[in-house]
């Protein structure tokens, strides 16, 4: 008989849109395209499990009755609690997403930060596959997302993005919204506000590897090679899904016992 084939819903909370993709977990693929739903303002607990669960009803027939769904949040998750967020309601603050969400949903549920979510997807299937030692994965949009994946191992809620520089959040400066909210070049943006973050960064963690990932990626020929930098930095390979592979990869572990952030 053939293998069944591993299937998890995968689901990415942004501040504009809520998108969601059954993700193929042999193959870290998607399976259909993305479903996108406008974020609900406010973006409360409430309003957004509104959403989620549509998007479940939407792929109903596509997935496994008891297939997981991984969700991806904008902040701190511990263990599918939240416990910071920056660009959604602060309503979420403390919430039981996992919990509160199986009981909405009827199906086992994780919740995970972003950019942890991404650095899972691009560790097992994209740029950072088979690459040993300490891999950061940051992802550059409103603010910086960081994972941190340690021989293939998620260490969870690196809040790179929060580093205080020159007396500054260091996402304030150097996150891709700064580029456009200030009107900068690429040559600006990546000789002023990457080149000091990814060196700071790698001056406190010594990685073997930096992935950037974020909308601005698809753009990367036209600032990482700008960089100067003791640690290789390679573009993200799994772009704008990355979120959703990994969200759906992590709840499928999440569902089989193991617990990975
Ligand atoms: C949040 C992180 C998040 C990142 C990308 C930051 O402002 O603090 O938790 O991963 O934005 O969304």
């Amino acid at each position: 008989m053939a293998k069944a084939q591993r299937i998890a819903l995968g689901i990415d909370i942004g501040g504009s849109g809520v998108k969601g993709a059954p993700v193929d977990l042999d193959k870290g693929e998607m399976l259909l395209d993305r479903h996108k739903i406008e974020t609900p303002q406010p973006s409360t607990p409430r309003a957004i499990g509104e959403v989620v669960a549509q998007i479940a009803e939407f792929f109903a027939d596509d997935i496994p009755e008891d297939a997981p769904i991984g969700i991806t949040v904008p902040g701190v998750v511990q263990r599918g609690v939240v416990r910071f967020v920056g660009n959604i309601d602060q309503e979420w603050v403390d919430y039981d997403g996992d919990t509160h969400f199986e009981q909405l949903i009827g199906r086992p549920v994780h919740l995970i930060n972003d950019a942890d979510a991404a650095a899972v997807a691009e560790s097992r299937y994209g740029a950072a596959r088979g690459r040993d030692g300490l891999v950061i994965v940051t992802t550059l949009g409103t603010g910086i997302g960081a994972g941190l994946v340690y021989d293939g191992v998620l260490i969870p809620n690196a809040e790179l993005g929060h580093l205080i520089m020159n007396g500054e959040k260091a996402e304030a400066r150097a996150a891709s919204s700064a580029k456009d909210r200030e009107d900068l070049s690429y040559e600006e943006w990546a000789t002023g506000r990457l080149q000091p973050y990814y060196e700071y960064v790698e001056n406190l963690l010594w990685p073997d590897l930096f992935v950037v990932g974020g909308g601005v990626s698809r753009k990367s020929d036209k600032f990482l090679p700008l960089l100067r930098l003791r640690t290789p930095i390679v573009p993200a390979e799994l772009r704008n899904n990355a979120g959703i592979v990994g969200a759906a990869a992590v709840a499928a572990d999440y569902a089989a016992g193991k617990k990975v952030g």
